[in-house]
């Protein structure tokens, strides 16, 4: 038998379907959204679960990010980690050096703002340097430097993980080449042997501003630098040669003075304008640009919660997919800077 349908009723049956689907989806989208923007404070009543998780270190790790930098804040250390955790940081940069960092602080910071969150050591992501006698106070010394290096080194790592209430670290840097390429392996090859331990999950190196030094230190490595955290500036050309390094063997390029080295150009009406029509200040702009790179990680130590604020946001903003700049507006940002190339 054939049925014959009034062609008036099915276009109202499919109407309806229809607007059906689109209140569904409507539905969806609001939740995914509320969910994916409630700020980190709402896990402060100890809900665990999809809040918390959406910002946990955990989940960021392999998306563009900052890190909270801890350097020149003494006493008020353990203050300003805790706050920039509360505010939605997750990762941490500190060092075994009491000249310029309070790790203990760090350790003090992160673990009473994961307390009051309710974080687990997972939801953070923490990082700390060997810094070889050269860089450090002779008078504040964190292990003994008439030790040998390779013995200064597991010592150090020791006090770290002490000064950081933890029993591992997610990345362990070598603050500065030591004097002799020959020095720097025997200390490469202790935070091999600590990855191997369980001590550490990944190893890295800072202040390396020469490629070939880099390279020749990656050729050798058995466990390869995940991290290159370098001063981007530009009296090194803003490391071109060793960015490319890095981005084509995945390697994260950390950047610190990144703000202070381009005061200049941030200052400009150009950038605030560009800024201002993205609703960035120029200084989250900066940061924009960089995340969006993608292999690029700035630093930011900044002790304003208004800041902190804002670089949240831009972060969160980075990692909720949105195209902050387009390839004509990276490469309209290195001509502002001055870089040679991207
Ligand atoms: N490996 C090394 O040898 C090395 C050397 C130096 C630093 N570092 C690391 O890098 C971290 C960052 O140091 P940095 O030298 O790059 O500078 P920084 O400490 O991040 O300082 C940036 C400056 O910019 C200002 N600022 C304005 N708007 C800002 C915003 N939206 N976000 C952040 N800062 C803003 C800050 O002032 P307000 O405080 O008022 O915001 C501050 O004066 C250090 O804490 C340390 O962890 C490593």
């Amino acid at each position: 038998m054939v049925t014959v349908k009034n062609p008036k009723t099915s276009r109202k049956r499919l109407a309806a379907h229809y607007l059906l689907l689109v209140v569904a989806a409507c539905f969806l989208c609001s939740t995914v959204l509320i969910v994916s923007r409630e700020p980190a404070s709402s896990a402060a009543n100890g809900v665990r679960g999809i809040l918390v998780d959406a910002h946990s270190a955990s989940k960021m790790v392999n998306k563009p990010h900052l890190i909270y930098g801890t350097a020149w804040k003494k006493d008020a250390t353990a203050k300003h980690v805790s706050e920039a955790v509360k505010t939605g940081f997750r990762f941490i940069d500190t060092a075994c050096q009491p000249k310029h960092y309070n790790e203990a602080g760090v350790g003090n910071g992160w673990t009473a703002a994961a307390q009051e969150l309710g974080l687990g050591r997972g939801d953070i992501w923490l990082q700390t340097k060997f810094t070889p006698v050269s860089g450090q106070d002779p008078n504040n010394m964190p292990y003994d430097k008439d030790l040998p290096v390779v013995e200064q080194a597991k010592v150090s790592l020791q006090v770290s993980l002490k000064n950081l209430h933890t029993d591992y670290l997610d990345s362990w840097v070598l603050h500065s080449p030591l004097p002799s390429f020959e020095e720097t392996m025997k200390v490469w090859r202790v935070m091999e042997q600590a990855v191997n331990d369980g001590l550490v999950r990944q190893i890295g190196i800072s202040n390396c501003y020469d490629l070939d030094t880099f390279r020749l230190l990656y050729q050798q490595a058995s466990i390869k630098p995940a991290v290159l955290q370098n001063r981007f500036y530009a009296e090194s050309h803003f490391d071109t040669g060793l960015r490319s390094f890095c981005k084509d063997r995945k390697v994260k390029y950390q950047s610190f003075w990144t703000l202070s080295a381009s005061r200049k150009a941030l200052g400009t009406p150009q950038v605030k304008e560009l800024a201002e029509a993205k609703g960035l200040t120029p200084q989250t702009y900066m940061y924009a640009f960089l995340m969006s790179l993608g292999y690029v990680t700035p630093l930011s130590g900044t002790t304003s919660l208004i800041h902190m604020a804002e670089d949240v946001a831009v972060m969160e903003r980075t990692q909720g997919g949105e195209t902050m700049f387009t390839e004509d507006e990276q490469k309209e940002m290195a001509v502002i800077l001055g870089m040679p190339r991207l």
